[in-house]
């Protein structure tokens, strides 16, 4: 790539052909030096049904560089693409008008709000908690839960400048929002927070409704997440209290079951009370319409887990960032919508739960155009 951009820099230019043999062979050093310090590599436990994944950040490095043209921009980028089986410039382009339809549908769907009661204005506090800013490359990002957050957070807190790169942040300090240099939108005065909203390149990601709910019962009651037994302790027990169905059975049965969770989820007036009591922690399966309020604010992209292998390189190429990151190659089908799951964890459970459950998600569904599950519905 490198000497690529060198042959391309002294082709038209012979005269000066020794100064920019020195230019090219210190730029060079320069980025040799670089590389060794961006190697982003690190694991992603949480993000991925529990299997962890070793994920590949490595920065080309190319800012240094300042490119005279388009052209050598592309030519640098390329082996980047090409090295994660990632998308063609020529894909990108076309996933542009896959990602404007879809900004169009929830648009549209938005502004018939009136029928789902989507918008909530003005902007809670709560979901100013929920994004976050990286002033330097002036990108806000929406958290949402199982979706492969814990990356592009880190990327974000790279970017910050807070740590140098990805493998440097300890786990804990990636959700611990003092210390890892990622600043809440919350955080700031009123008229700094209208200025990002209205400038700033703004995105979030969403996935199946159904199969993210599966995901957060999955990760939160199924697989005892070391760090927060919380969710087995407190919550499960409280949720079987008010909503398993047979009661005398519940002590000897271990933990939360699915349908427990379901009518809990669809009881949407009945569960206030208790959603209070569990705080934070009900951020892994409040609609993506109370997290980040998409018919409120005016995100730049909405990328979609299903198909993130296109929409990772299509957000960091319109966040401005795709020279400093690249996004690490995605295990094969491993974000693909799974109806044989679905299938399996809704097996047995009443089609009046499953409906109020869909009723509370309907707003989801169709913001993001994901289809009614018809077959476990009718
Ligand atoms: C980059 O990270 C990988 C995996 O951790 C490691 O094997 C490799 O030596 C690193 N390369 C450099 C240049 O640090
Ligand atoms: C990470 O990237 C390096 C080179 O950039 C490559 O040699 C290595 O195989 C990659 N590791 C994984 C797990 O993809
Ligand atoms: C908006 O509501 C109208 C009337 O209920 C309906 O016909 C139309 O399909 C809705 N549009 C969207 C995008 O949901
Ligand atoms: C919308 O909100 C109003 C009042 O907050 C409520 O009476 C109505 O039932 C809600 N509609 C829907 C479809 O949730
Ligand atoms: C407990 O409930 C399960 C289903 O949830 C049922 O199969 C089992 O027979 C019940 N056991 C008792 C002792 O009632
Ligand atoms: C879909 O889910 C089922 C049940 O969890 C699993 O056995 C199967 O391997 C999954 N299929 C794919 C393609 O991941």
């Amino acid at each position: 790539m490198f000497l690529l951009l060198c042959q391309r820099l002294h082709g038209p230019m012979m005269r000066r052909h020794w100064l920019l043999v020195g230019a090219c062979g210190w730029v060079l050093l320069i980025l040799m030096f670089v590389s060794k310090f961006i190697n982003f590599s690190f694991r992603m436990p949480d993000d991925y049904g529990g299997r962890p994944v070793l994920l590949n950040w490595t920065s080309p490095a190319i800012k240094t560089v300042n490119p005279l043209n388009p052209l050598l921009q592309n030519a640098a980028s390329q082996p980047s693409a090409a090295s994660s089986g990632g998308p063609t410039q020529e894909e990108l382009s076309d996933w542009e008008s896959v990602m404007a339809q879809r900004l169009q549908l929830s648009s549209s769907v938005c502004r018939n709000s009136s029928l789902w009661n989507l918008t909530h204005t003005p902007l809670r506090k709560f979901v100013l908690d929920r994004i976050f800013v990286c002033d330097k490359h002036k990108i806000l990002f929406c958290q949402t839960p199982k979706v492969g957050n814990t990356q592009w957070k880190k990327v974000l807190i790279v970017l910050n400048g807070k740590f140098s790169k990805v493998e440097d942040i300890p786990e804990n300090v990636v959700h611990h929002h003092d210390t890892n240099g990622l600043p809440r939108l919350s955080s700031m005065s009123d008229s700094e927070i209208t200025e990002r909203l209205n400038t700033y390149f703004k995105f979030f990601i969403v996935r199946d409704p159904f199969e993210r709910l599966i995901s957060a019962f999955k990760d939160k009651f199924l697989e005892n997440p070391r760090f927060e037994p919380w969710y087995k302790q407190n919550i499960a027990p409280a949720i079987i209290r008010k909503y398993r169905k047979n009661q005398r059975n519940s002590s000897g049965s271990a933990g939360l079951h699915f349908e427990d969770f379901v009518r809990y989820l669809g009881d949407k007036p009945g569960r206030k009370h208790l959603d209070r009591q569990f705080g934070e922690h009900v951020i892994h399966w409040l609609t993506y319409t109370e997290l980040c309020a998409p018919c409120d604010i005016s995100y730049d992209v909405i990328g979609h887990h299903e198909t993130l292998e296109q929409d990772a390189p299509f957000i960091l190429k319109s966040a401005g960032i795709e020279d400093l990151v690249s996004y690490p190659s995605i295990p094969k089908g491993i974000t693909r919508y799974n109806r044989t799951k679905v299938e399996h964890y809704f097996s047995g459970i009443s089609k009046r739960d499953i409906r109020r459950l869909y009723a509370c998600y309907q707003g989801d569904f169709n913001l993001f155009g994901y289809q009614r599950p018809d077959f476990l519905l009718d």
